[in-house]
């Protein structure tokens, strides 16, 4: 039996046709195959609605970004965001980070970004969190030398979790950021709103 990949939901809101198949034509133009290669590049693992990789795309205009995300709405929400502003930097893969590393794992980044990653906050739903030794050992395995990433959490467990697997890397330094790493993203936000501390994690490879 195949294994389940991906446990929340793929579409929210309603999306227009006209905003559906003007997405499909942005995916087809901008191919992940065919990235300039020789340009740095940023991932953004989850990206929820977009807002950091529409940032990120703004202050690095000469790097690529690639979204990975199965929520079709922020897929929408950004393609719809680049074709309006005439952003060129930004790529989208539709689908579980699991897929995309199958398929593009000749691909090396310079930093990546997991921000607030679903909690799975019940003992019994913690097996489905994207961050476990595999996922580390695979975002280190395409993260170029002095690449990093960036991870933030407001569920404590999620993050004193990723702390102790984090110690069996020895080629990985850890620094705790104490500081907002990027823009306030819709979860930040919602965090925010509920007073909940967030903390994020600094990881860079040697
Ligand atoms: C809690 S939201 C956070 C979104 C955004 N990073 C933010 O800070 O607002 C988590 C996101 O991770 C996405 N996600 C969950 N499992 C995933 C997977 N296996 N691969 C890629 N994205 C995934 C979800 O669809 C969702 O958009």
């Amino acid at each position: 039996m195949k294994k389940k990949l991906y446990f929340g939901r793929v579409k929210s809101r309603k999306i227009s046709i006209i905003k559906e198949s003007s997405f499909k034509k942005y995916l087809k133009t901008k191919n992940i195959n065919r990235l300039n290669s020789k340009k740095k590049l940023i991932l953004e693992i989850g990206i929820g609605m977009g807002e950091n990789l529409i940032y990120l795309s703004k202050k690095n205009i000469k790097k690529n970004i690639i979204g990975v995300d199965p929520f079709k709405n922020g897929m929408v929400n950004v393609s719809d965001y680049c074709i309006n502003n005439n952003i060129q930097n930004i790529y989208l893969y539709p689908y579980v980070f699991q897929k995309f590393i199958n398929k593009f794992n000749k691909l090396r980044f310079d930093i990546i970004y997991v921000l607030f990653p679903d909690p799975w906050p019940k003992k019994r739903h913690k097996k489905r969190r994207i961050i476990n030794e595999e996922f580390l050992k695979t975002i280190f395995a395409i993260l170029k030398k002095k690449g990093k990433v960036f991870f933030s959490t407001d569920n404590l467990d999620y993050f004193m979790n990723v702390k102790t697997i984090i110690k069996k890397f020895s080629n990985i330094k850890v620094k705790k950021i104490n500081k907002i790493v990027t823009i306030k993203t819709k979860f930040y936000l919602k965090a925010e709103k509920k007073g909940n501390k967030i903390n994020s994690l600094l990881f860079s490879k040697n």
